[in-house]
């Protein structure tokens, strides 16, 4: 079973995505009385019309998660127009201290995905609050990030976004670090394909892109479905993806103690493998900013 805490827009619609594809049955919890049930008889209803046999459930008890490998944690505050990610920190941490708890509690072998914004924050806290291993505890950003880049590169470029092979590591927010060396397009590097006033044109669009859309539809919610629904895949199906997600380092990027994006392994045990880049040294100081910005987070976290 896959579970859900947060039935809001993100995790509605990355439920949705993980039903729509029968990974495994679905249990939504949500604070609110009804959204979680309303949630799950919605997506079951659409099932019925595609084929898919897997149950979906809703409810405001975290018993319902028992037995979950998977549990995808959204629940919180979600950013409005003009707010940083970092701006929900206080608010979110007790949120998530206490889901973090209950999902130890209920499902105490799962592996946790932590989408709850600042992310990589939260991934710090849910780690703190389960006890759990830093491999059963990872967090959704950089997809979502690279998602984004892909889109800027394919209308600046004109190609097919599926031509393009993108990588972006770093903090999941302000100081997000798309990398131009370690992208492609087709295998032709893209570095050869644009100037470099036109790679940081790009960056920069990257980096604004989800705040347009939340002034323009209030939340973000497809994309980061879907990045959401990848993970959840590559854990229940054990496909051992390499992609870039937060994970908790301990000595890796010369980094311990917090979590932050960085490209990793991801199969049934979790965060199977983290991949240490040859970052340069502007790459390397874009990089520690993010993470001295998460550690500056992690400072500022009321007491558990
Ligand atoms: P939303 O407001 O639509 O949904 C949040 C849900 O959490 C609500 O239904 C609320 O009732 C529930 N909730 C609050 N406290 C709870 C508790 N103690 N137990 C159970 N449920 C609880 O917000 P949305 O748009 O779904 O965003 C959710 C979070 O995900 C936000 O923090 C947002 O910033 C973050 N986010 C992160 C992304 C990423 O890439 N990591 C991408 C998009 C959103």
């Amino acid at each position: 079973m896959i579970g859900f805490v947060g039935a809001g827009r993100v995790g509605a619609q990355a439920a949705l995505e993980v039903a729509s594809v029968g990974v495994d049955d679905i249990a939504l919890v949500d604070i609110i009385p009804g959204l979680a049930e309303g949630e799950a008889l919605d997506i079951s209803h659409k099932l019925s019309e595609t084929g898919v046999d897997v149950a979906v459930s809703g409810s405001s008890d975290y018993s319902t998660l028992k037995g979950a490998r998977v549990v995808v944690i959204t629940a919180g505050l979600a950013r409005k127009p003009g707010m940083t990610r970092m701006d929900l920190l206080g608010k979110n941490a007790g949120i998530i201290g206490s889901v973090a708890k209950e999902v130890a509690k209920n499902a105490p072998d799962s592996i946790i995905i932590t989408v709850t914004n600042p992310m990589d924050v939260m991934n710090t806290v849910v780690l703190r609050a389960t006890g759990f291993p830093k491999n059963r505890v990872v967090g959704m950003g950089g997809i979502l990030d690279l998602s984004r880049f892909k889109h800027v590169l394919s209308a600046k470029l004109g190609v097919s976004r599926s031509s393009i092979m993108a990588l972006v590591i770093g903090e999941h927010g302000e100081n997000m670090l798309p990398l131009p060396r370690f992208t492609s397009v087709g295998g032709v590097p893209l570095t050869s394909l644009l100037s470099a006033a036109e790679i940081e044109a790009t960056i920069a669009s990257t980096r604004q892109v989800a705040i347009d859309v939340i002034a323009k539809k209030g939340a973000t919610s497809e994309a980061p479905g879907n990045a959401i629904a990848r993970m959840v895949k590559s854990i229940a199906w054990d496909k051992k993806e390499v992609l870039p997600a937060s994970a908790h380092l301990d000595g890796e990027y010369g980094l311990s103690g917090l979590s932050i994006g960085v490209p990793l392994m991801l199969g049934a045990g979790g965060v199977e493998k983290i991949y240490e880049l040859n970052l340069n040294e502007t790459e390397k100081a874009a990089f520690a900013k993010g993470a001295q910005t998460i550690k500056e987070g992690i400072t500022a976290l009321p007491p558990a």
